[in-house]
């Protein structure tokens, strides 16, 4: 459930079973309004549904996992590449029929294309009756409301301030077990060829009391394992000098103000057994600090997403991405020095940048050969409307080649993932239950400490539960083992 999945392989958050929502006390439900809700792209995507779902309980709608039996259909959407657009573009075509057979059915778009295009979404797409940006979901209710006395209804202003953090989310399609937690919205960094600072604006930190009681509560719950999201995670910040005075026993702060390092060590002391991931790390930004928290707590996981995009240090400057090949691999050996091979690191590589040369394309194999990933998450470049890239730079790589560059790439990596997995049969690995295996009733699975999929046979253990696995054998996406 994390990015975009048509050029994706080795989705290391991909649920193997998705349990049906039990979350709505069904007696609440009874008679109720129903929204569904369908979520595309990234984390924060699906993270930001489960605020959407929140506000829309407030105003009297219960979640159905059933589009047909929807008053009101909300796809929440992304707008990164293109063919995350032309998706949406497909299921709107299905839900005119839908809408054929029931008028009164409301269909919104969120989330990022919702941002990008704005009214144009309405022109376009005439079965849309509401369209709301990332920072506009407290308005929903009033948009919907709208859109019921049969005008179209829009809000997509962006704000400086707004996180959500007091909103207690609804977990949707929930396995009870891992959360999504956003920690941060919006982005500043304004690589060249991303659409996301336009459609999810400025960066902004929530604050991390809030973080620290949801993640607290989730755990009260029965969950196990928070996953801290934000585009950048690394430039988190939060200043508030009367907490940071009252409690001065951790050492990654400043006297007002609290880093990333920081707020990561609050949420893995709530408890040893809730287990901390995070995302998205940034090789310009990710610190030492981090590095030192990680290796110093153990229900902090070993697993770093270090996207690199590029292995070519001037593909890596007409990117914007502010670093070259040489300071992501002293990254890269920095994460080997301080939390040794055993941290897994994955990546994001996009394939076909403006002017990239057949040399250039070597160059990041050549890097993906000198970090040798656990997963990457690849794509062929996509030119997107509005950004520094489709302005300053042709989008001059022929399709074909960008696919050739692209397999090669996803070639290299299947090859890579195998042998980081294989180094683990043999070894006994920590692994937290998530639910049933989804190819067989017998075997349970779960996640390692480095994000790797682990099957084995249920015995009498549950999901939720922490089982030491040994493993016995291995593809390039799963590890399978028998419980010890
Ligand atoms: N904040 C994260 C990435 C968010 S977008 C980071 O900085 O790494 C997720 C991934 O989509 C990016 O890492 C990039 O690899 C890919 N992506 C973004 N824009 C793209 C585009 N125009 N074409 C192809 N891939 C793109
Ligand atoms: Fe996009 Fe770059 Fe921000 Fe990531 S850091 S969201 S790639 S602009
Ligand atoms: Fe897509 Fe928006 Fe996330 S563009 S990747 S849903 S921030």
């Amino acid at each position: 459930m994390t990015l975009i999945p048509e050029l994706t392989i080795l989705q290391p958050n991909d649920k193997e079973q998705i349990d049906l929502p039990h979350t709505l006390e069904d007696e609440w439900a009874v008679g109720k309004k129903r929204l569904y809700i369908e979520s595309y792209g990234c984390q924060m995507n699906f993270a930001d549904s489960e605020i959407v779902a929140a506000v829309m309980r407030n105003a009297g709608f219960a979640t159905t996992s059933s589009a047909a039996e929807a008053d009101v259909i909300f796809l929440n959407t992304c707008a990164i590449r293109d063919n995350a657009e032309q998706k949406v573009r497909h299921r709107l075509k299905h839900l005119t029929g839908l809408k054929r057979l029931k008028p009164e059915l409301l269909v919104g778009i969120l989330g990022c294309m919702a941002e990008r295009l704005k009214t144009k979404l309405l022109e376009e797409e005439k079965v849309v009756d509401i369209v709301a940006g990332p920072d506009a979901y407290r308005d929903i209710p009033k948009l919907v409301e709208e859109a019921e006395s049969g005008q179209k209804a829009v809000n997509v202003f962006l704000s400086r301030e707004e996180t959500y953090a007091d909103i207690s989310p609804i977990r949707l399609s929930s396995n009870g077990v891992t959360a999504l937690v956003s920690i941060m919205r919006g982005c500043d960094n304004m690589c060249s060829f991303c659409v996301v600072p336009f459609t999810r604006g400025r960066e902004r930190s929530r604050d991390p009391y809030s973080i620290v009681r949801e993640a607290q509560d989730l755990f009260d719950r029965g969950y196990r394992e928070v996953t801290l999201l934000g585009q950048n995670v690394d430039s988190y910040k939060w200043n508030d000098e009367l907490e940071m005075t009252n409690d001065k026993s951790a050492d990654s702060r400043t006297d007002s103000s609290l880093s990333f390092a920081g707020l990561l060590e609050r949420v893995a002391r709530i408890h040893p057994d809730l287990r901390v991931r995070f995302s998205t790390s940034h090789p310009k930004d990710i610190t030492d600090d981090v590095l030192h928290t990680i290796a110093r707590y153990d229900n902090i996981c070993n697993y770093i997403h270090l996207p690199a995009q590029s292995g070519s240090s001037r593909v890596l400057a007409l990117m914007n991405r502010t670093y070259d090949r040489s300071w992501y691999m002293g990254k890269i050996d920095r994460i080997r020095e301080i939390l040794g091979d055993d941290c897994g690191i994955s990546t994001d590589m996009i394939s076909g940048f403006c002017s990239e040369t057949e040399e250039e394309h070597q160059d990041s194999l050549s890097l993906m050969d000198y970090v040798r990933y656990d997963y990457a998450y690849m794509f062929a470049y996509s030119e997107r409307p509005g950004t520094l890239a489709a302005k300053k730079y042709p989008d001059d790589i022929p399709e074909d080649v960008k696919k050739r560059r692209l397999t090669e790439i996803i070639d290299r990596q299947l090859a890579h993932s195998a042998q980081r997995n294989q180094r683990h049969i043999g070894q006994v690995q920590r692994v937290l239950v998530e639910g049933t295996s989804r190819r067989s009733d017998d075997d349970l699975s779960g996640r390692s400490d480095q994000n790797k999929l682990v099957v084995f046979p249920k015995g009498n253990h549950q999901k939720g539960q922490y089982v030491s696995v040994l493993i016995t054998e291995c593809t390039s996406a799963t590890l399978r083992g028998e419980a010890v």
